[in-house]
């Protein structure tokens, strides 16, 4: 068992502590500071063996493992006047954030970083984590699950795949602008789409097929399904995308 402690009190933060009171490691005490306060105290109020500290150092010097979850831009104002003790760990959520300078700023030499996204709260995140780490991994794995990375590339890889969500929706809206668009009630076509988009959401999920096998299976040769494919590759829709995560990845990397 390990005492975890998270300073910076948001929605990353609240979605882990209520997904591990669902797990495996619900028993785990959880210190949190007291920014956001509505939030932090909501989440000592509704679970157990959750508290909230005074302030940050607080969080620090009642924890063994401290999760940063500030936002990118307070990261340093927050973390560098912290004192944290040689045998704790540090699992840093802050997105870009390099491991090096975190550990300048803490002297400390047990540190993790980690992508989350908010669907550990159901236990069903798989997050990446860098360098691989036990404890992280154990963490993450009651989460729904732990990639172990020890390429920081790799690493960057994943951030910037997670930033296909809001394209993965504006498909899903640019396919009902179109439909509205050619006389569909918006409501109807919101209906169709969102259980036409799920549904393939639990395909994948479920079945064990590669994802050339589950494009192949869901396209008839010479039939509709691989026309739509076909032209949006030939519109450089494949191009789109994969300039898309060069730029991003870039960008996590700050050469853009
Ligand atoms: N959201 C995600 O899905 C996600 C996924 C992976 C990683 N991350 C990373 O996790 C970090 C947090 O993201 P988030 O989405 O949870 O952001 P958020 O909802 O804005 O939470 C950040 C929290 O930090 C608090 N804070 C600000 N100054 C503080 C201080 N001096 N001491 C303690 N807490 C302070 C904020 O309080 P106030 O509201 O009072 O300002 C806020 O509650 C970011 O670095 C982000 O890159 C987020």
């Amino acid at each position: 068992m390990h005492r975890l402690g998270f300073v910076g009190t948001g929605t990353i933060t609240a979605a882990i502590v209520r997904g591990l009171k669902r797990s495996d490691l619900a028993s785990w005490p959880v210190v949190l500071s007291p920014r956001n306060t509505t939030l932090s105290m909501e989440l000592a109020s509704s679970l157990p063996g959750v508290t909230v500290a005074a302030d940050n150092q607080k969080v620090v010097d009642q924890s063994d493992v401290v999760f940063l979850a500030v936002r990118p831009q307070d990261a340093e104002d927050v973390v560098r006047p912290l004192r944290f003790r040689q045998d704790q760990h540090i699992i840093s959520l802050v997105a870009a954030l390099d491991i090096d300078v975190i550990r300048h700023w803490t002297g400390a030499s047990s540190i993790t970083r980690a992508i989350p996204l908010t669907f550990v709260e159901q236990r069903v995140g798989v997050t990446p984590i860098m360098p691989p780490d036990a404890t992280a991994a154990e963490i993450f794995r009651a989460l729904g699950g732990c990639i172990e990375v020890a390429d920081l590339n790799a690493f960057d890889g994943y951030a910037a795949a997670s930033a296909l969500m809001g394209t993965y929706f504006g498909i899903i809206e640019a396919a009902q602008d179109w439909l509205v668009a050619n006389g569909l009630k918006e409501s109807d076509a919101d209906l169709y789409l969102r259980n036409l988009f799920g549904s393939l959401g639990d395909v994948l999920r479920e079945r064990p097929h590669s994802l050339r096998e589950l494009r192949s299976s869901h396209s008839t040769r010479g039939g509709l399904n691989e026309h739509v494919f076909l032209r949006f590759i030939e519109a450089g829709g494949g191009s789109a995308l994969d300039g898309g995560l060069t730029s991003v990845l870039a960008r996590i990397q700050g050469r853009g």
